[in-house]
Parts: C-alpha cells; structure tokens; sequence
C-alpha cells in the first residue's frame, strides 16, 4: 500500500517545503495542468525541475495536459521517477509509454471517471501504473465518486489474470472516509491532497492512511496468501 500525497493543495509559494513535511510519503504526487485538458493551470517543467533538486523523494508526476506525447518524455529527462499520461489525450499511448521506459521513468496511464477499463486493457502490458481518476480532473478537494470502484475492480481482474506487476492508483477523494473502499476494489496506491496538505500534521495523516489501507487489505485476503484457500478472488 503506498500513500502517494498531492501538492495541489500544498502551499505553492513553497513547495520545498511543503515536500519535506511528508517525509514518509511513498512518492510526491505532481499535477500538472494546461488548462485546456483540464480547467486549470498549475505548474509545468521548471517547476519539476526545481522540486527535482530539491528533494531525493520519488516524483510521481500527473500530466493533465493535451498532447503529452510532446511533453512527458521531458519530465522523464529531467528526472522524474513515474510519469502518467492521460489515455484521453494521447495519441500514441504505445510509444509514449515505451518512450518514457528509454528515459529510465516508469509509465502511467490515467482514467477520468467516464472512461471505461476497457480502453488500456490491450495497453496493460504496456504501463508500470494505471491512475483511476476518482473525481473529474482539475481541482483538488473534490467529492469522492463511487461510481469508479467497478473499474478498479475490473482493472484488478485485469491485472492478476495477466500477472502482471503494474500498481493501480486512485485519485481524487481519497481521504480516511473512503481510502477502505478503494483498497477493498483493488487499489494499491493512493493520492491524497486536501486529506494530507489540510492537516496540521501531514505526515501523519500518510501513515494514518496507510495503516487504514493496510489493515484493509489484510482483511480482504488478496495479498495475504488467501487467495489460493477458497476465497474466490
Ligand atoms: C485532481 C488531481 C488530484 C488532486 C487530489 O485533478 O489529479 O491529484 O490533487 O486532491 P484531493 O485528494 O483533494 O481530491
Ligand atoms: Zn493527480
């Protein structure tokens, strides 16, 4: 279970900062928005490459932006760890996503709510990381939407039925409230942005996190060696 915390809701004014308050954090959430994918802006490439020197933490960065086959290969040059991409605005997933894997970062292909498994279900093979966006792109606080958990579910049959080693990560909602039922659907890597950046002490709200989603997952039985005792999963 890996707690994947989003600046969004840090203070921009010091985002160096903010990073070094979630030392336990599994990898720092990056969301890049161009304001046409998406109806926002944020930050772009020099930014990332400012927060690249100043923290040793992995950079997990969200590309919320049209054509990322122009600009996600240069947040792999620049150093960044894992890089996602929207299926929605690629034109090339295939050889985006290899790409990325020359520069050394892992690959992701993000979901917006409406988007159904089956679009990246030939692509799994493909991606390090598929991102379920769990409230419509673009803002951070949002409500967190149900209605996704069948994808996560189906995307997890997906997963285990290839045996394949890729994490599926959910974003947007993600709180103490609803962190049991996306771990109960089958995600293993969560974003949380207002969660963690609202809290006096960010950091422990991730391990609070990941503690709820630990406990959950034991009690579902998927990754503790159950799954070969009649469990049905
Ligand atoms: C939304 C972003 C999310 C967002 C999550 O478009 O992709 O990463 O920051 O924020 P919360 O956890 O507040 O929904
Ligand atoms: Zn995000």
């Amino acid at each position: 279970m890996r707690i994947t915390p989003s600046i969004l809701n840090a203070d921009f004014a010091q985002l160096g900062a903010e990073i070094g308050r979630v030392p336990s954090a599994d990898a720092i959430h990056i969301d890049v928005m161009d304001n046409h994918f998406v109806p926002n802006m944020t930050l772009g490439l020099p930014v990332v490459e400012s927060l690249r020197a100043a923290t040793d933490q992995m950079l997990d960065i969200h590309l919320m932006i049209e054509d990322p086959d122009r600009w996600a290969p240069q947040y792999a040059e620049v150093g960044a760890e894992s890089v996602t991409f929207h299926m929605e605005a690629a034109h090339a997933p295939i050889r985006l996503a290899r790409e990325l894997h020359t520069q050394g970062a892992r690959a992701g292909i993000g979901l917006k709510p409406a988007t159904p498994a089956s679009a990246v279900a030939d692509l799994l093979g493909e991606v390090d990381m598929v991102l379920v966006m769990s409230v419509e792109p673009g803002f951070g606080g949002q409500k967190f939407l149900d209605l996704v958990l069948p994808k996560v579910a189906e995307l997890r049959r997906m997963i285990s039925a290839d045996g394949l080693d890729i994490w599926l990560q959910m974003d947007g909602g993600v709180s103490m409230e609803t962190i049991e039922r996306c771990v109960e659907a089958g995600a293993d890597t969560f974003v949380a942005g207002s969660a963690v950046f609202g809290c006096d002490q960010p950091d422990e709200m991730v391990a609070a996190l990941r503690r709820l989603a630990e406990e959950t997952d034991k009690n579902t039985g998927r990754t503790t060696g159950c799954a070969c005792q009649g469990s049905g999963r």
